[in-house]
């Protein structure tokens, strides 16, 4: 039984990778599945908010109740987030934005061309979408989720004060891509401490529990 935590409030969830596109075929992406951003999406519906999961390409059923609207690319995610943000008092971006993008898309299907060497990508960065509402006058409650490979505690507490969020997210999980448990530790002004490992899930409404009881707090 999850207590309804959220009831009223707005909850704004990014999720799973961005595609960039090279060509109508071709495009860079990673391999997040998602699950996480949907666990969050799912666990905030439970505890009553109204839930909107904006998600890149995956292969995951939308929460029930939730309404998703889907985006290939991070500005075509950054521009949903943009548009939907100011209705929300809380924002969880656990997508896996590409950090580039190419400057160029080719409107048909680049060939090998015989005798050519491999062709170069030029790349230009995209937008950092949480950082981008983390800086709005007024901001929602915004969490931020870490992946890191190494110095998880160093570089998630950097990155949290980096983008500027009362809140992160580190995934502990030495490869949490497609699984359905992870490993989490949260990361605030006070330090931090472990969220425990298991389902995603089950993660999903303590971090759910986690926020509700900062947002009491802060009186927000
Ligand atoms: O900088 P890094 O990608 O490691 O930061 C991860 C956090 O920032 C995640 O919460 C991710 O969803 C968010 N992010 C974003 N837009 C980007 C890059 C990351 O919202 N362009």
């Amino acid at each position: 039984f999850q207590p309804r935590l959220l009831a009223g409030r707005t909850v704004l969830v990014t999720a799973g990778p961005t595609f960039e596109a090279i060509d109508p075929v071709r495009g860079l992406t990673n391999r997040s599945s998602g699950k996480m951003g949907y666990a969050v999406a799912r666990a905030a519906r439970e505890a009553g908010a109204e839930v909107v999961l904006v998600s890149g390409p995956t292969a995951l059923p939308a929460p029930h109740g939730v309404q998703r609207i889907d985006v290939v690319s991070a500005q075509e995610m950054f521009d949903a987030v943009m548009a939907r943000v100011g209705a929300a008092q809380i924002f969880i971006a656990t997508a896996a934005v590409a950090d580039w993008r190419p400057v160029h898309v080719h409107a048909q299907k680049q060939k090998k061309q015989e005798g050519e060497g491999a062709p170069a990508i030029a790349l230009q960065p995209n937008p950092d979408i949480l950082a981008t509402v983390a800086a709005l006058p007024q901001p929602p409650f915004c969490v931020g989720f870490a992946a890191e490979s190494e110095n998880l505690a160093e570089n998630a507490a950097a990155k949290r004060l980096r983008k500027n969020v009362p809140l992160l997210v580190g995934n502990l999980g030495p490869d949490t891509f497609g699984r359905d448990d992870n490993r989490l530790e949260l990361f605030d002004a006070a330090g931090h401490h472990p969220l425990g490992s298991g389902d995603k899930l089950v993660l999903a409404r303590k971090l759910v529990a986690e926020i509700a009881a900062r947002l009491d707090r802060s009186g927000g």
